[in-house]
């Protein structure tokens, strides 16, 4: 398959403007018998901020976890920064990648999930501190003033020495945002990181996010129930139904304006 084989292809998200940063071109992946996701394509430029919305099962949570490497597709190829995520090219032929390839390409992308995953036996320093000392092979010196400075950010400077267990939802979820923030990814995912929290916990985590979207150049891929935030950070929202992008625009426009009854009747849902 040749890297442009998608110009003949509709593509139905297309980047923005500026480069483009990730790109799924005809990516389908089956659990089974069933498809999850079908020939999809869809770009993001970098820098932008893309909420992913649809129903429960329609695919967002795969999309993220193949960018992360943590699922492979079946078909089609992903790029991330021109890079290719699973395939390499040797001798002119797309072949599955390498570990050592897939490593290299996945230290551009951070991801934070619903369940925080933060490493339980560390305390909160040590957690933002580990994989840039064993990924990218910082000094502890360096390591540790970086995750000092992301721990002021996301207001828990004062909680270094704390476990994650002794933090509320809310904090272990500001920890686990710096922590991915520091491998100074070029794109940061997040699956439903606030649907898992008591909702006075929810604003917090939100307004650190804003706040990052505001201030940073870093692309966002973003799945969430949270509209009004959605609404706020997002340049482009996809809806999904089954596997596909059946709707894409501003979030002026899928909010208040939808085209699909899909994206209708979902809306009326969650809003
Ligand atoms: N590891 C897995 N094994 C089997 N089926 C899976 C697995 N992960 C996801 N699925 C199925 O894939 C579909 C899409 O799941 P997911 O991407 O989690 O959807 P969403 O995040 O939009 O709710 C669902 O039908 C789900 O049951
Ligand atoms: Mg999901």
């Amino acid at each position: 398959m040749s890297a442009d084989s998608s110009t003949s292809q509709e593509i139905r998200n297309p980047a923005v403007d500026g480069s483009e940063l990730i790109r799924f071109d005809h990516v389908t992946k089956r659990f089974g018998a069933n498809t999850v996701l079908d020939e999809l394509d869809f770009s993001v430029a970098s820098g932008k901020h893309v909420t992913l919305i649809g129903p429960s099962g329609s695919g967002k949570t795969t999309i993220l976890r193949l960018l992360m490497t943590l699922l492979k597709p079946d078909e089609g190829t992903i790029k991330v920064g021109g890079e290719y995520l699973t395939h390499e090219e040797k001798n002119g032929k797309l072949v599955p990648a390498g570990e050592k390839h897939v490593r290299e390409v996945r230290k551009n992308i951070g991801m934070v999930f619903q369940q925080f995953n933060l490493f339980p036996n560390m305390k909160v320093l040590r957690n933002v501190m580990e994989a840039p000392v064993t990924v990218l092979g910082l000094s502890k010196d360096e390591a540790e003033e970086r995750a000092r400075e992301l721990l002021d950010m996301v207001g828990l400077g004062d909680r270094c020495d704390a476990y994650p267990t002794q933090l509320s939802g809310g904090q272990q979820q500001r920890v686990a945002i710096a922590r991915a923030l520091a491998m100074r990814p070029q794109v940061l995912l997040l699956d439903e990181v606030t649907s898992a929290l008591d909702p006075e916990l929810v604003a917090g985590v939100l307004d650190v996010l804003r706040d990052i979207a505001h201030t940073t150049d870093i692309t966002m891929l973003c799945v969430t129930h949270e509209m009004n935030f959605a609404r706020d950070i997002s340049d482009q929202v996809l809806m999904f139904d089954a596997g596909r992008v059946i709707e894409s625009g501003s979030p002026e426009k899928i909010f208040s304006d939808p085209e699909h009854e899909r994206t209708r009747e979902f809306l009326s849902a969650v809003l």
